[in-house]
């Protein structure tokens, strides 16, 4: 049924919203606005479309924002979208979002997992399954509130597979769609989630008319899960097309079509260009350099949060490598790494990032001279400080184990000064649009990594200027507002 409070006729779910809050110690709320392909996306429709985004509360600041409001934030109080921000109670969210989401599905999807110990199928996750089924059914119930008859609803994500199957069984009239921002599993790798949650985890992201995927490579990595744990029929509509794919798979006994669709989100050009340029990234520009020091310094930059997926630890020992078997580059290159926190709730990431700082020290204690540290490491996030360390890089460092796009690939081409080589892990989303003009690597291969750096440092300027060109186009291709809206189009086609 429809209640009188619905009415918006495009939703947006995703666990992390467009806005987040943190309570001070007066009790004075400050929101944070995020940025990214959402947020530009969501925009490009026009305040004349009654749009509302639905997430949930992440920390004490968010609940404490919808102990106040009633949870409905209007455009004006988050300076920007429509919020409806869930509170979930803290412990089916913690199950939800760091049991499940980050340290099951997440490990899946990325092949984390270190399979001879783990992962434990058993009571302990059963239970942490039951509150990502309670967190996921939070999300479809507040949706099939607030949207209108017909409305389209875009959810994103691992977070929220089950959104669309059990959003399907509340409102029929919608039109879904599901994107994921992720990799796809391989069929094989998934079969070692028990089959009952390989079935329900298929069968939720098929509950949308549109399932959509960052690359063909992942779009076909979850048709084949589907075969598998469903039996699910691939027809090859449209190839080479938008959405190629449509998938069968009964759903409730009677068929269901699913369109399995690729997007690959793009850089934003004109905002990365124009917000590169403002006076807060000149600041910390001339800071940079200060750290580099010599004029002639060549920089090898990377920017990721801490995550495991990412290979921050393979990377500086790739640049270990470079520095002990080509002696020519001490005192003449500087690793600046960016690592920003990520899920520190998770032992396994505190543990991680540890080991990052632990070695990128062990790294300026070989190396370093007075005059020269050959790793600049920060870890406290700040946009223009990445932007200005884009805008310097001679080498991109881009070497995640497994990455749905890598968006970090396709910004620094965009904003690079006077051209920059891209190293690329082949295992990355980014890689089959950018792979040509980038040097490929294995992101498990460290001293492979190392000769790529080296032959990255070696480059001529006018080669590395006309890749650094042809890559900043393709890494354009799609910005985040097409991304979105031919997104949505489709889905109300
Ligand atoms: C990836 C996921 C997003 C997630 C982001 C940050 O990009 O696809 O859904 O929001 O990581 O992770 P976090 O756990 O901090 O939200």
């Amino acid at each position: 049924m429809v209640s009188e409070r619905s009415g918006a006729e495009v939703l947006v779910a995703s666990n992390r919203g467009p806005v987040s809050y943190s309570l001070g110690e007066d009790g004075a709320l400050t929101a944070k606005r995020g940025g990214g392909g959402l947020v530009s996306g969501l925009s490009a429709i026009g305040p004349d479309t009654d749009a509302v985004w639905v997430c949930a509360a992440l920390g004490e600041g968010d609940r404490e924002a919808v102990r106040r409001t009633g949870g409905l934030l209007s455009a004006e109080d988050t300076g920007g979208q429509r919020v409806r921000m869930l509170d979930i109670p803290a412990e089916v969210y913690a199950d939800a979002y760091n049991g499940i989401a980050n340290s099951v599905l997440w490990f899946v999807h990325h092949m984390l997992y270190q399979t001879p110990i783990e992962p434990a199928f058993d009571s302990d996750f059963r239970a942490q399954w039951a509150s990502y089924v309670d967190y996921n059914a939070a999300f479809a119930d507040a949706l099939a509130e607030q949207a209108a008859p017909g409305a389209a609803v875009l959810v994103q994500d691992y977070h929220l597979a089950l959104v669309p199957g059990l959003l399907r069984d509340r409102r029929p009239d919608l039109r879904i769609g599901h994107f994921s921002h992720t990799p796809w599993a391989p069929a094989e790798y998934f079969a070692m989630l028990p089959d009952d949650i390989q079935r329900q985890l298929a069968a939720g992201i098929l509950g949308a008319d549109h399932a959509n995927f960052l690359t063909e490579r992942w779009a076909r990595a979850f048709i084949g899960c589907c075969g598998t744990a469903l039996g699910a029929d691939c027809e090859v509509r449209h190839p080479g097309d938008e959405a190629p794919y449509l998938l069968t798979a009964l759903a409730g006994g009677k068929p269901h079509k699913t369109s399995i669709g690729v997007y690959g989100l793009g850089a934003d050009a004109e905002f990365l260009r124009e917000r590169a340029h403002r006076p807060d990234v000149e600041e910390r520009l001339s800071a940079l350099r200060g750290q580099i020091g010599g004029v002639e310094r060549r920089t090898i930059v990377r920017v990721d949060r801490t995550e495991l997926s990412k290979n921050i630890v393979r990377g500086l020992l790739a640049f270990r490598r470079l520095l002990t078997d080509r002696p020519e580059w001490r005192e003449r290159v500087v690793h600046i790494a960016f690592a920003y926190p990520s899920r520190q709730d998770l032992a396994v990431y505190r543990d991680y990032t540890d080991q990052v700082g632990r070695l990128a020290e062990e790294i300026n204690d070989e190396f370093g001279t007075a005059d020269w540290q050959p790793v600049v490491l920060h870890v406290k996030d700040d946009f223009a400080r990445s932007l200005a360390a884009y805008r310097l890089a001679d080498v991109a460092l881009v070497n995640p184990i497994r990455d749905g796009m890598n968006l970090v690939a396709k910004e620094i081409p965009v904003v690079s000064d006077e051209g920059c080589v891209l190293v690329l892990s082949r295992e990355a989303g980014a890689h089959a649009e950018l792979g040509e003009d980038a040097l490929s690597v294995n992101p498990y291969d460290v001293n492979a990594t190392a000769e790529a750096l080296h032959t990255a440092l070696s480059m001529d300027g006018e080669e590395r200027a006309e890749r650094t060109r042809r890559l900043a186009a393709a890494a354009t291709a799609l910005p985040p507002a097409k991304w979105f809206l031919d997104q949505l189009r489709a889905l109300q086609a």
